[in-house]
């Protein structure tokens, strides 16, 4: 082989190189990965997994709260309640209202009953987001309000106690439509 062959198949060797080269160069440009911020894998499954775990029961919409809840469990719960109210129709206040049919009630609306201003400035019906949000912290929805239960943290027992009063009524008002899911 002479030195001009030799030089040839060099620079065909080299150019090939130089070729391979550029196109990694090339499609690392074109396809650019971002490194991970967390190193590791992302398995989708243990993804959505600690995105559900991400979740706190609380953001749960209460329509759908209120689709899964059991008024029997309700009427137990509502036992801490009875200290205060009485829930059978034409049941008599005591330190609070009675509560027969209080879903849909104008608020602060019983007769003889001595409400808070805080609760009489409330104005409207106890619609069921608002019964939920007083009686999960009574104080936290009405700041003068004269029931003095630290309030039910738990969403879905909760749901069940609405649940329960919404069976309080002649013709219960019918249940939120809960959201379609996405
Ligand atoms: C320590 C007594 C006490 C307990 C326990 C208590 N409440 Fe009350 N509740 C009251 C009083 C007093 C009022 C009137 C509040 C005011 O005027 O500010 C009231 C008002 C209410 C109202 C508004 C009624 C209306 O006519 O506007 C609802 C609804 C209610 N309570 C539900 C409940 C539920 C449900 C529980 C149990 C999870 C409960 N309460 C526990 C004393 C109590």
């Amino acid at each position: 082989m002479d030195s001009f062959e030799f030089n040839k198949i060099a620079g065909a060797v080299l150019g090939t190189l130089l070729f391979v080269m550029g196109l990694g160069i090339f499609s690392d440009a074109l396809f650019h990965h971002a490194p991970p911020k967390v190193a590791g894998y992302n398995l989708p499954a243990a993804e959505a997994e600690s995105a559900a775990a991400a979740t706190p029961a609380a953001a749960v919409p209460l329509p759908q709260l209120l689709a899964k809840a059991d008024p029997k469990k309700g009427e137990t719960l509502v036992k801490p309640c009875s200290a205060c109210h009485t829930f059978d129709k034409g049941g008599a206040n005591k330190v609070g209202p009675h509560l027969y049919g209080v879903v849909e009630r104008a608020k602060a609306s019983v007769e003889g009953f001595a409400y808070s201003d805080s609760l009489k400035s409330k104005g409207g019906k106890w619609d069921y987001e608002d019964i939920n949000a007083f009686i999960t912290n009574p104080k936290g929805y009405a700041s003068g309000t004269k029931m003095a239960y630290g309030g039910e943290k738990d969403p879905a027992r909760r749901a069940d106690i609405i649940s329960y009063l919404r069976t309080l009524s002649d013709t219960p008002a019918p249940l939120p439509t809960p959201a379609k899911a996405p």
